[in-house]
């Protein structure tokens, strides 16, 4: 693990409390069948169409059917492949739950989608967050006699309140004693044949709110799942637990436990209606949290993405050095954004290990790996793990043996599936087109990988190893400072940028891929021209297209770009461009730009990730400024799977 238990804890609550938790979505209803409940599956499956977004490797939900019997349903796919397969229109009932998942640990399988259910499909269960107290539950459990079918932490919490209602509790207070068990993270609802009205819930920091409709109550981890029924919610708090019928809520807040006897924990009856509020957004609004673009709010995401990844780096990257210390050749493979990624990855490796390696766009890539042995290792950077260029270059660099590392955001995606070390970005879905927080990700893994070798490999000595982890370590917090400090600039900047129809990105060394990413992000939502190159190279042939007005980005990380891009920004003034810098504060440059972005001074290994964040705003703003929406840039796609 790269934080201290402790570290994690502190920072992880305090970003999930700022950020919610954006991975896996659940609903609930409970109805009657004169108001929803003669269509409750279709119900269900229109909301879970509307948490897509929080994920989709896999969809389930469970009705309590009109005779009174527990229906559960579920696979692997995304809910309109699967919507035929699961039946969902067949169904009516007055309660059911669903469950739509963004796997972050286990792989997305039948087996593993939620609900889960007790050892007498009794009860049901959708829970988004992690237990993190679930191996030592189980085992116990198991004891007890209890039977596990999947790999997840959620199939804990049906046979604990199971156990518990073995041991006499009825359902509620069952399962007020098995909530004040769990620890981690988790928004649950729980479904049960002996109280066939009701849905039971319980919320600790992962996000949980209630929908209060005609004849009907929702349960979901977010408003837009309901927004088309009401938009009348209560959001609930920490250790607040109850239960809904179709005309009725209980809320009580519970305090956690420690053993498992079976003694319902201490509570107290919340006064929760003076917290219920009207929604007045719009359902695509919702979803996007109230930004007006998925990609606005995944660029605010990446504290919290940034952090995640972070703690989430385990033994798979000692997995990888292992395989760098033993290879004849390293090859760095992506396209687009996650070619910028493996440039900065190729640069970070050299600096801070020593070890060369070569970066290829993965479209160029399968001529140069067809020459590969197995004594070589790839590293396949694809956000998506889908995209069919890096998904043969893939290929071909098996088939001639060598090693493949996959760097992914999606678990268990093409690349990953084929690759022989997995590494996962933990960035959550990523809706807009335009890659920010993927990228970001890509960057963390990359700064870990080469510390950890440089460790290894003794090219870092210890004091520099932990002065730079700290400084990783550090980033979430840098970015939200500089998403916060940028922002208006990046807004007021795009009025002048949107009527320019070209600009130059320049960098020196690890600046240059980060001006390459710059460059690309302007062009792909706010078609103007952009062309990003080592800064060095403009009195060898770019220059020539300088002309007074004419826009020019610095990136200068603070290392040794520090000290040599003066020069290349005078020269660059001299022809009367207009030139803007994104600098280290206090840095020697920063008055020879006409505008100068000041950012925290860090190590430029580190640096990399917080100074594209201004890049992304601005290409962001000058998007909207001119009208387009960033989300969806015109002839693109999320996932390019043609080559
Ligand atoms: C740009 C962007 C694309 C992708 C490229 C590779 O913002 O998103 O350039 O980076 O299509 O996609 P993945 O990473 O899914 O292989």
């Amino acid at each position: 693990m790269l934080l201290s238990e402790i570290e994690i804890l502190i920072i992880y609550y305090l970003l999930l409390f700022i950020y919610g938790f954006t991975m896996c979505g659940i609903i609930g209803i409970a109805t009657t069948l004169t108001a929803l409940g003669a269509n409750l599956g279709t119900v269900l499956y229109c909301c879970l169409k509307n948490l897509e977004y929080r994920g989709y490797d896999s969809v389930g939900f469970a009705v309590i059917t009109p005779d009174g019997r527990l229906v559960v349903r579920k696979c692997r796919g995304k809910i309109d492949d699967v919507r035929e397969k699961l039946g969902f229109d067949r169904y009516c009932g007055v309660v059911g739950i669903g469950h739509t998942r963004w796997a972050t640990h286990g792989p997305p399988t039948d087996v593993n989608a939620h609900p889960h259910t007790d050892c007498n499909m009794g009860i049901a269960v959708v829970h988004n967050g992690i237990i993190e107290n679930y191996l030592e539950l189980r085992e116990e459990l198991i004891e007890r006699g209890h039977r596990f079918i999947s790999e997840t932490d959620t199939e804990v919490i049906p046979h604990l309140v199971e156990e518990f209602k073995r041991r006499g509790l009825p359902t509620y207070d069952a399962f007020k004693k098995a909530v004040s068990i769990l620890r981690g993270t988790f928004a649950i609802a729980m479904i049960d044949v002996d109280e066939p009205d009701k849905i039971f819930f319980a919320r600790y920091t992962s996000p949980l709110v209630i929908g209060f409709g005609k004849g009907t109550m929702f349960v979901s981890s977010d408003i837009p799942a309901f927004l088309e029924y009401t938009n009348r919610v209560l959001v609930l708090r920490d250790l607040e637990v109850g239960y809904v019928t179709s005309s009725s809520v209980v809320v009580e807040g519970i305090s956690q436990s420690e053993d498992l006897d079976p003694v319902p924990p201490p509570s107290r009856v919340v006064e929760f209606r003076p917290r219920i509020r009207v929604v007045e957004w719009s359902l695509e609004a919702a979803k996007k949290g109230g930004y007006p673009h998925f990609m606005l709010k995944e660029i605010h995401e990446q504290p919290y993405a940034i952090f995640s990844t972070i703690s989430g780096l385990g033994p798979e990257i000692d997995g990888v050095v292992e395989l760098i210390r033993r290879a004849d050749h390293v090859f760095i493979i992506g396209a687009g954004t996650s070619y910028h990624a493996s440039l900065t990855g190729s640069y970070l490796l050299h600096e801070l290990a020593g070890v060369f390696s070569q970066a290829i766009i993965a479209s160029e890539a399968q001529w140069y790996l067809s020459k590969v042995s197995d004594r070589d290792v790839v590293i396949a950077v694809s956000q998506s793990g889908e995209t069919i260029d890096t998904l043969v270059a893939v290929r071909v660099a098996k088939r001639c043996g060598a090693k493949v590392v996959a760097v992914s955001n999606v678990i268990d995606s093409a690349i990953p599936r084929e690759s022989d070390i997995q590494v996962y970005t933990r960035a959550g879905p990523e809706i807009g087109v335009a890659a920010t927080k993927t990228f970001t990700t890509q960057l963390v893994v990359f700064t870990y990988l080469a510390l950890r070798l440089g460790k290894v490999l003794g090219t870092l000595p210890e004091d520099n190893y932990r002065d730079l982890l700290s400084k990783l370590r550090k980033v979430p917090e840098v970015v939200e400072y500089v998403i916060a400090r940028c922002e208006p600039i990046a807004r007021k900047l795009s009025r002048e940028v949107a009527s320019k129809r070209s600009a130059y990105f320049l960098g020196r060394w690890l600046g240059v891929p980060i001006s390459m990413e710059g460059a690309l992000k302007l062009k792909e939502i706010a078609y103007i021209h952009a062309e990003a190159y080592p800064a060095g190279e403009s009195k060898h042939g770019p220059i020539a297209l300088v002309e007074p007005g004419f826009p020019v980005f610095f990136t200068v990380l603070g290392g040794y770009d520090e000290e040599i891009i003066g020069g290349n920004i005078e020269e660059m003034r001299a022809r009367g461009a207009w030139t803007i810098a994104i600098c280290p504060r206090g840095s020697r440059v920063r008055r020879l730009p006409e505008v100068v972005i000041e950012l925290p001074r860090l190590s430029p290994y580190v640096a990399t990730i917080p100074y594209i964040v201004p890049y992304q705003l601005i290409a962001y703003y000058t998007a909207t400024q001119r009208g387009f929406d960033p989300d969806k840039p015109r002839n693109l796609a999320k996932t390019v799977t043609v080559m």
